[in-house]
């Protein structure tokens, strides 16, 4: 979503800030922009809807080059006010104080229609722009910026991560956040804020992460923070471990194809000093989790997209594992819903980012729960606003991943999870010695497996080519099959614009099966389990109406050949926790090859933002 970067420093910074933007690309947006304080004490802005390509041009092409040493950018995903020049980011007022904004000011329309009164004349349709009135309003009472910021900030209800410069205060920034994320990144340069690490890696490795409703004010040489309640705090600086060749495309074309080649040593790294040769270390849960998986006696997942899917597979393993009651549920129903929250639920937040929002919400409001429950985040971003909020906490260790569709960091969940099944099976007294060192020793050879099934790679392009011309496919499969079916499903819409749509087998005569044609293919995953039986029946209805079907089988299935059905032998004798996590491989790599097919933006989709900051 939106993206945040600025700074102060000694020299010209906007090459620094455009190339804080590039790196903030990934995060989804429409339009860019970038406000800088120039020699003359001026904000001089330039604006573009679209690529920050376009607004380098933009800015190449300018008569009275944007020079300056301190200055704010943005990417903007619309939410308030479509993509366009007027909405986009820094907003000026008066000439006299800029901003940049992620978040939603939720009441922006009462706000407006006060400064309105005032006389502030509005010059875009977004909620962000109340902000920079506020602080210049708040500005008239004050010969401190940053207490003008932190006036202005008081009227705000929703969340924001703002970046604030002024004309009268030069060599100063204002950062702070609520509800959306933003860092400092500090160097022998000069000071930076942005709102994630990789937009400043070129630039610093030394961060800051501010905490809710901490204030900063930055200039050259100094970074002083003020926590919610107005005192000056010291916040540590952590030096990020973020190598640049994992944030670079090295050999391959896109990053989706990178991370989906990345995982068999995400997944070793997801395992490195978490499990033995036999066990899993319920330690690496936190050292109060062998306590409190002793002690829960129901498990509430929630999350959002592809980690709700994994979520959706962990049911299985946990009720069939650690013989506890599970629910999944998507977080932005979660959050509104009144739901029954039992005494000893473990609630588990799913995340790669750890700041979607609405995940973010939901664990934020059952903590105000008063019934006993415990939290765990599962997350792959170690600063990020889940983990703090969790009491138990487990990171995934994938790697920054970059591609707008979620693939190492499924897996890696995923691997996580089933560590989490067998952890809280061993201390509920659920599972034997035996079945654990089965579980490890499937888990051990996974990075294995999955290396040779990535080699099936030149076998999927040949299957994409035949979704050249299609608009709907279907995927099926049943018990834990049908979560990934599900995840095929949204990988294939969410970056070819294919109409997907995954549907446990056994539902099929219950209405899909009246979309099945000719020009419908049909993609079913086939392990060899005890339900193997109903997904070959289920195939025989399908062949009936002459569609063209994929089937990902476990060898040892034997599934039949029929008319119009290509079978691609995925792996052989899986268990029930390796099986999801192998047949997930051939369904990043289908819609990852059609997406090429189509032509489309494989990393970047359009409408599409890899972290949901706002609702
Ligand atoms: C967005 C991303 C998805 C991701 C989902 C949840 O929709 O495009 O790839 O699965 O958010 O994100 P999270 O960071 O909480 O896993």
């Amino acid at each position: 979503m939106c993206g945040i970067v600025g700074g102060v420093c000694k020299n010209n910074i906007t090459p620094i800030l455009i190339d804080g933007l590039e790196h903030l690309e990934y995060r989804g947006y429409d339009s860019a922009g970038v406000v800088v304080l120039d020699k003359n004490n001026i904000l001089s802005r330039a604006r573009s809807v679209g690529k920050v390509a376009n607004l380098k041009k933009n800015i190449s092409h300018r008569k009275i080059p944007l020079l300056g040493s301190s200055g704010i950018a943005h990417t903007r995903w619309a939410t308030h006010g479509e993509p366009s020049n007027r909405n986009a980011h820094p907003h000026i007022c008066n000439h006299s104080v800029s901003i940049v904004h992620n978040g939603i000011i939720e009441n922006f329309l009462q706000l407006k229609t006060q400064q309105q009164a005032q006389g502030y004349n509005f010059t875009s349709d977004t909620d962000t722009e109340v902000i920079v009135h506020a602080i210049h309003q708040a500005l008239k009472n004050t010969n401190s910026l940053l207490t003008a910021t932190q006036k202005a900030i008081k009227t705000f209800i929703g969340a924001y991560g703002i970046g604030v410069i002024s004309p009268q205060y030069p060599g100063h920034i204002i950062a702070t956040r609520s509800g959306s994320p933003l860092i400092i990144g500090v160097s022998k340069k000069g000071n930076f804020i942005a709102s994630d690490q990789m937009a400043l890696l070129n630039i610093t490795r030394d961060f800051i992460f501010l905490e809710e409703g901490d204030i900063a004010d930055i200039t050259l040489n100094s970074v002083i923070i003020y926590a919610k309640n107005g005192k000056q705090v010291r916040r540590q600086i952590k030096t990020s471990t973020l190598k640049n060749q994992q944030i670079s495309l090295g050999k391959y074309k896109h990053y989706m194809q990178k991370e989906i080649f990345e995982q068999p040593q995400a997944i070793r790294d997801t395992l490195e000093s978490r499990i033995t040769k036999k066990t899993v270390l319920v330690s690496a849960f936190g050292h109060r989790a062998k306590e409190i998986f002793k002690t829960i006696k129901h498990i509430q997942i929630v999350a959002c997209g592809t980690s709700y899917h994994a979520g959706l597979v962990a049911k299985y393993w946990l009720e069939d594992i650690a013989k506890i009651a599970t629910s999944v549920e998507v977080a932005s129903e979660y959050r509104y819903r009144k739901p029954v929250i039992l005494p000893h639920t473990l609630f588990v937040t799913i995340s790669q980012s750890g700041e979607t929002a609405d995940t973010l919400e939901a664990l934020k409001a059952i903590k105000k729960h008063r019934s006993k429950i415990y939290t765990l985040t599962i997350c792959n971003c170690v600063e990020s606003s889940l983990i703090r909020e969790s009491e138990l906490i487990f990171l995934t260790r994938s790697g920054p991943e970059i591609s707008v569709a979620s693939t190492k960091a499924f897996t890696t969940q995923l691997v996580s999870l089933a560590l989490l099944s067998v952890a809280i099976g061993r201390c509920r007294g659920q599972i034997s010695r035996l079945e654990e060192t089965k579980i490890v020793s499937g888990l051990n050879r996974l990075p294995g497996l999955i290396a040779k099934t990535l080699k099936q790679e030149g076998q999927i392009i040949k299957l994409a080519k035949t979704f050249k011309d299609k608009f709907n496919a279907l995927f099926l499969g049943r018990g834990s099959m049908h979560a990934i079916a599900m995840e095929g499903a949204l990988k294939l819409k969410e970056i070819s614009y294919i109409h997907a749509e995954a549907y446990p087998a056994g539902e099929l005569k219950h209405g899909p099966i009246a979309l099945i044609d000719k020009d419908t293919p049909v993609i079913a995953i086939a392990p060899n389990d005890e339900l193997l039986d109903k997904l070959k029946s289920n195939l025989q209805e399908i062949k009936s109406r002459g569609s063209q079907m994929i089937v990902f089988e476990d060898e040892s299935a034997q599934v039949t050949p029929m008319k119009s059905m290509t079978i691609v032998p995925t792996t052989t004798d899986l268990g029930r926790i390796t099986a999801p996590i192998i047949f997930t491989i051939p369904l990043q790599l289908l819609s990852y090859h059609v997406a090429l097919i189509k032509g489309t933006n494989v990393d970047r989709p359009r409408n599409l933002a890899k972290s949901v900051t706002v609702e």
